[in-house]
């Protein structure tokens, strides 16, 4: 039973950088946390201090039932997997993976059984003599999990595994790490800047902002309610269309908008949000409550099923994009109304950048 937690954890680099400021989780025993977040956020140096690998400035962390500040990596009993896969390139791939057993003078038979189990599990049993030159970058990456997965470990930690790998590659990586953790149960916390991996990767996605947690949630929970403008930004390709709301009605940019799909006390300065893939090119589907936007078309990016359309709102409020199922061709200049239902909208404080929801809006 491992659940790791972060009490108020805080990290300062000598020189005075504040890379985590006060972060607080609760990771499950057996769940998968993914931290995902811009590059220089924080995620290397947060998991860096679940390993031990860099020191606490202030705050606790517990893996298991132990209090683990003060301890070496070596005693911690998790196992690290990185990007760049760390394999000693003068032994064999079963040399890599009897390493840290070896050092840890476990017995010959015992180290056997686990190198077998591992190298079964991950499908590397015919690549055991080769050197980590010999072998591809997937299989180099397998190599270097089943290091991790060999220990036995209580959790294991990931630093952006896939990163080197190709587009396809990372996509059948992806499953793997999904089916093999899964099957472990092992506790593991997962750093990647992709939110596509993390959407398809978590239990739970930490998403991560200049060293602060922005929202914790299930990807559903995320991309459904983002808790902040970073968040509605951050998750959802392409981006989540960010309108300034007193604008756009200014210049019946929008119309429909009554007051129960809005919520009440907004800000002038208020943002509505809206994601290409809720909103529908013309009148198909529109309920009689639908929420309309006149726009300019300024491109289409046709990725074969399906087409994003780009385009200035109405009296130049605001950029928009919608995505539109199959391949269309429109010539800039077109003028086009989408609509979306009330409830597919997203209000955001202006100052603050937090989310507002409307009365009696499902939490
Ligand atoms: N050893 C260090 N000394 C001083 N500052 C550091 C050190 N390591 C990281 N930083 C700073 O701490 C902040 C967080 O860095 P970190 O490596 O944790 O980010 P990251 O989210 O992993 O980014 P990336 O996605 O680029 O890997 C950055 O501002 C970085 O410059
Ligand atoms: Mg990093």
């Amino acid at each position: 039973m491992t659940a790791i937690t972060l009490r108020n954890v805080s990290k300062t680099y000598p020189g005075g950088v504040e890379a985590i400021k006060g972060v607080s989780l609760d990771i499950g025993d057996g769940e998968f946390l993914v931290l995902v977040g811009p590059s220089g956020c924080g995620k290397s140096t947060l998991l860096r201090m679940i390993a031990g690998l860099e020191t606490i400035t202030a705050g606790e962390i517990s893996i298991g039932e132990r209090v683990v500040n003060n301890l070496e990596p070596a005693e911690r009993d998790i196992a690290m997997v990185f990007q760049n896969y760390a394999l000693y390139p003068h032994m064999s791939v079963r040399q890599n993976l009897e390493y840290g057993l070896k050092n840890r003078r476990m017995a010959r038979d015992e180290i056997a059984r686990r190198v077998e189990k591992a190298a079964g599990i991950l499908g590397i049993a015919e690549l055991l003599a080769r050197k980590p030159r010999q072998l591809s970058g997937g299989q180099r990456q397998r190599v270097a999990m089943g290091r991790a997965i060999v220990r036995e470990p209580a959790a294991f930690l990931f630093d952006e595994p896939l990163s080197n790998l190709d587009a396809k590659l990372r996509v059948q990586m992806r499953a793997e790490i999904r089916h093999l953790q899964r099957s472990l149960g092992t506790t593991s916390v997962y750093v990647t800047h992709d939110q596509l991996e993390a959407m398809t990767l978590a239990d739970r996605i930490v998403v991560l902002n200049g060293g602060v947690v922005e929202q914790v949630g299930t990807p559903m929970e995320v991309y459904e309610r983002p808790a902040s403008l970073f968040v509605a930004s951050f998750i959802g390709s392409p981006a989540m269309n960010l309108v300034p709301l007193q604008q756009a009605r200014e210049r019946a940019a929008i119309a429909g908008l009554v007051n129960g799909s809005v919520p009440s006390g907004l800000s002038t300065d208020a943002v509505l949000g809206v994601r290409p893939e809720d909103m529908t090119v013309g009148e198909n589907g529109a309920g009689a409550d639908a929420v309309r936007f006149a726009f300019t078309v300024t491109a289409v990016e046709a990725v074969g099923a399906e087409s994003y359309v780009h385009g200035n709102l109405q009296g130049g409020a605001g950029d928009i994009a919608v995505r539109m199922p199959g391949y269309h061709r429109l010539e800039p200049g077109t003028v086009l109304s989408a609509v979306t239902a009330p409830e597919k909208l997203h209000f955001f404080a202006g100052a603050s950048g937090q989310r507002v929801d409307r009365a009696g809006a499902a939490q």
